[in-house]
């Protein structure tokens, strides 16, 4: 059977995970995948998750099944932190995900067994996996225009007119913040204006949020998903923990669905409890276990939004940090935009041969369009990567 096969083409950010990691140069720079790290280059455990995983442990008294939605209150702690506290209950269901990539594929394996041909689109540009993810569960996949690379603002003008000549009860994919791989957000009146084009267009918004907290904060970084939940029908989210409580590795996410009322609510998460089941049967328990405890304590739950706050500031201060020694090395202020972005990652427009070059000659990794991860950048070593930045230009 074996033989039979191609060898598949990697994912870019993965591959470039593995370079990065079999280069010996002592002074590599990581830009690429989308991971926290603090000053020293690392990626620790936030101490609020530690101490919740030691209580956790401590507690658990069986491994047995929980069940296909995962941990109910996990389930409920997360949907409040994404849609506050004053959302309509009676109509929103969530079950527990595989991290927010889980919980794309099976709200999209969902939607695309609702209807025939249903449609997706996406921003251009968009995360590079978001495309496999929704083509592999069915759903045919369109793009709208939305970054423009010479300013490194968002196209608005044009994305709402093409938003507004999208065919009836197709979907429209939304970062609910930090948008990846641009930096580039919509404003909260930029949210209002997509909200009444969707309800007008009748469309329905799948929201994916995996950045909370990393952008202008925790309330802030929601307002837009929120707006939309009080004037949109129907919506379905989904939703990661993987950055904003730094447990990559745990898989921790939610599916959360909006419904016109509680009875089709019902109805849509019996299915997505069926794709779960038929994918891989039910989510893993301890991360969201531990998410769970922090969103429950006041302690806990003050200690991780004061080390979240602070990974947010760092990446601030970074942007601002690199943005001046940008605008020092190339005398310009080509890439102010830098210190406006918003969130892990901004696109610096470089061509894919001065990306390489940056590669080869300076030991500099970043995604083959030009993402860099801005908590990656060096705090002592700005003005170096913007020199080296600014000799490829
Ligand atoms: C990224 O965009 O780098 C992250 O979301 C990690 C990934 O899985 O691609």
């Amino acid at each position: 059977m074996f033989e039979q096969m191609q060898k598949a083409e990697g994912d870019k950010i993965l591959a470039l995970m593995g370079l990065y990691r079999a280069d010996e140069r002592a002074n590599k720079i990581d830009l690429g995948v989308g991971v926290y790290k603090d000053s020293q280059g690392q990626t620790p455990i936030m101490t609020s998750i530690g101490k919740a995983e030691n209580w956790q442990i401590s507690h658990q008294a069986s491994k047995t099944y929980v069940g296909l939605a995962g941990d109910v209150g996990f389930n409920d702690a997360i949907t409040r932190l994404a849609l506050g506290n004053d959302y309509d209950k009676s109509r929103i269901r969530t079950q527990q995900a595989p991290g927010g990539s889980g919980a794309l594929r099976i709200i999209a394996e969902m939607l695309a067994g609702a209807k025939e041909g249903a449609t997706i689109w996406v921003p251009d540009p968009t995360w590079p996996n978001h495309m496999p993810i929704f083509g592999t569960a069915g759903l045919t996949i369109k793009t709208y225009p939305y970054f423009n690379a010479e300013t490194g603002q968002v196209r608005f003008d044009d994305m709402a007119e093409a938003l507004k000549a999208i065919p009836e009860q197709d979907i429209v994919l939304l970062h609910g913040c930090c948008h990846n791989p641009t930096g580039a957000n919509l404003t909260i009146d930029e949210w209002k204006i997509v909200g009444e084009i969707l309800v007008e267009r009748n469309l329905l918004p799948f929201i994916d949020i995996a950045y909370q907290g990393f952008g202008d904060g925790l309330e802030a970084d929601a307002a837009g998903l929120r707006h939309l939940a009080g004037v949109v029908p129907e919506m379905v989210v989904a939703l990661s923990c993987s950055k904003n409580f730094a447990v990559y590795c745990d898989r921790v996410g939610a599916a959360i669905l909006m419904g016109r009322n509680g009875d089709e609510a019902d109805k849509a998460i019996s299915q997505l409890a069926l794709v779960a089941r038929k994918s891989y049967s039910m989510p893993p328990n301890h991360g969201a276990a531990v998410v769970r405890t922090i969103l429950e304590s006041d302690e806990l739950r003050g200690e991780w939004q004061t080390e979240l706050e602070s990974m947010r500031l760092r990446m601030l201060t970074l942007r601002t940090g690199l943005a001046d020694a940008l605008r020092q090395k190339t005398n310009s202020e080509r890439f102010d935009f830098v210190a406006e972005h918003r969130g892990m990652f901004s696109r610096l427009g470089l061509t894919a041969a001065q990306v390489d070059q940056l590669r080869e000659q300076h030991a500099i990794y970043m995604v083959g369009d030009s993402r860099i991860n801005v908590a990656g950048l060096p705090d002592d070593g700005l003005d170096e990567l913007a020199a080296a930045i600014a000799s490829v230009l």
